[in-house]
């Protein structure tokens, strides 16, 4: 792979500490890798140059919740709650059905398509979730499909009780045959405690079958009313708990006192006509907010990590700043990665480019697409 030099940048969010935002920049690319980071001026030769005319660089997005093994499609339903109709957990059986029914090739052509389209609007590090197979044999497969396009996948066995089953055989399937079967693929595990998902003491034992086989902890929490999501995710050590839609003064302390990543998901929650999470909240206790797309075909289909940054300044009134980090380092942090959703010499090549001069024009120019250049673990994708 040849060492690239990417010059004149006009504004550079490295996100590292020491290195803050450097104007009139340069980085070097090398082997997958950030070589070196500093003034255009210092930079040092490469194989190759590309100069970006005074265009603002950051890392690429860590998009660290999605479901993308997926077949089917709900738009209906999507209309009918433009229409008034509440979203349910128990939309998720439709796609389940349409999963099921889907050949391999049909579910990895899904994948591969939106992950496609993610990377093309500037993500970079994507996170998938299995979770609408819901048998060992659908959700083993998701697994390993997922494992060959996304960075990180994790296991989502526990999405929904399937139609017809009862709870508690369902959780002893999933904390024992399935969990086994899938384990070797995946890195985290994930439950939906949520009013018609699964209760706290199903969601704990989950949680605690999939600690004890060594998985990273994950919680779908507090998406469509006050629950004790959060508080368990906290009990358990989770990395994240996604959504944090209703928290309570509790949960926020209780965040706060943690090492558990609050992951907004403001697409989703403008999809299913939620109120968007109060983010300064969490921000003035000092919890680690992350903003990730959930793209989904029931709760948020979108791709794009900008529309999610975009929404979360203009409509949750965090700064450019603060929800470009949040879409960045913050969903690294989320998925505990200490090498992506940062630029500074060691850490992964994931570059993003904006045909814009500053981070800024990301609110500033809503829905306006702004990707100019990504490059994901150094190779260039656009
Ligand atoms: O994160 N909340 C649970 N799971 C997804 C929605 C899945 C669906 O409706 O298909 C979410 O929003």
């Amino acid at each position: 792979m040849a060492a690239v030099l990417v010059t004149g940048i006009g504004e550079l969010t490295t996100n590292d500490a020491e290195l803050g935002k450097l104007r009139n920049a340069a980085l070097v690319l090398d082997g997958g890798r950030v070589a070196w980071v500093g003034a255009a001026a210092d930079a040092p030769d490469a194989d190759e140059s590309v100069d970006v005319d005074g265009r603002a660089v950051l890392p690429g997005w860590v998009d660290s919740h999605t479901h993308l093994v997926f077949a089917g499609d709900r738009t209906a339903e999507f209309g009918a709650r433009m229409s008034g109709q509440p979203y349910a957990a128990g939309g998720i059986a439709v796609t389940v059905d349409a999963t099921r029914a889907a050949s391999d090739a049909k579910l990895a052509a899904g994948l591969r398509k939106h992950v496609d389209e993610a990377v093309s609007q500037g993500t970079t590090y994507i996170e998938t979730k299995t979770g609408y197979g819901l048998t060992v044999a659908d959700e083993l497969r998701s697994a390993v499909l997922a494992g060959q396009y996304a960075d990180e996948v994790t296991f989502l066995g526990a999405h929904l009780v399937p139609p017809g089953a009862k709870a508690d055989e369902y959780v002893d399937l999933v904390c024992g045959p399935m969990l086994d079967a899938v384990a070797p693929h995946v890195s985290w595990a994930d439950v939906f405690c949520e009013t018609g998902a699964f209760d706290e003491d199903q969601s704990r034992t989950v949680l605690t079958a999939a600690g004890k086989k060594g998985l990273g902890l994950r919680v779908h929490g507090n998406q469509l009313g006050p629950g004790p999501g959060v508080r368990l995710a906290v009990e358990v050590g989770a990395a994240s708990v996604d959504h944090c839609t209703y928290l309570t003064p509790a949960d926020v302390a209780a965040l706060a006192d943690s090492d558990t990543v609050a992951t907004l998901l403001p697409a989703c929650d403008l999809s299913t006509r939620q109120p968007l999470p109060e983010v300064r909240a969490l921000l003035d206790a000092g919890v680690t907010v992350a903003l990730a797309s959930n793209c989904n075909p029931g709760s948020s289909y979108t791709s794009s990590m900008a529309f999610c940054v975009t929404t979360a300044v203009l409509q949750m009134r965090m700064t450019v700043e603060e929800a470009v980090r949040a879409a960045t380092l913050g969903g690294a942090q989320a998925l505990r990665r200490d090498d992506v959703g940062v630029l500074r010499p060691g850490s992964r090549a994931d570059v993003h480019v904006l045909d814009a001069p500053s981070t800024t024009h990301l609110a500033y120019r809503p829905g306006v697409p702004l990707t100019w250049a990504v490059w994901r673990a150094g190779v260039r994708q656009r």
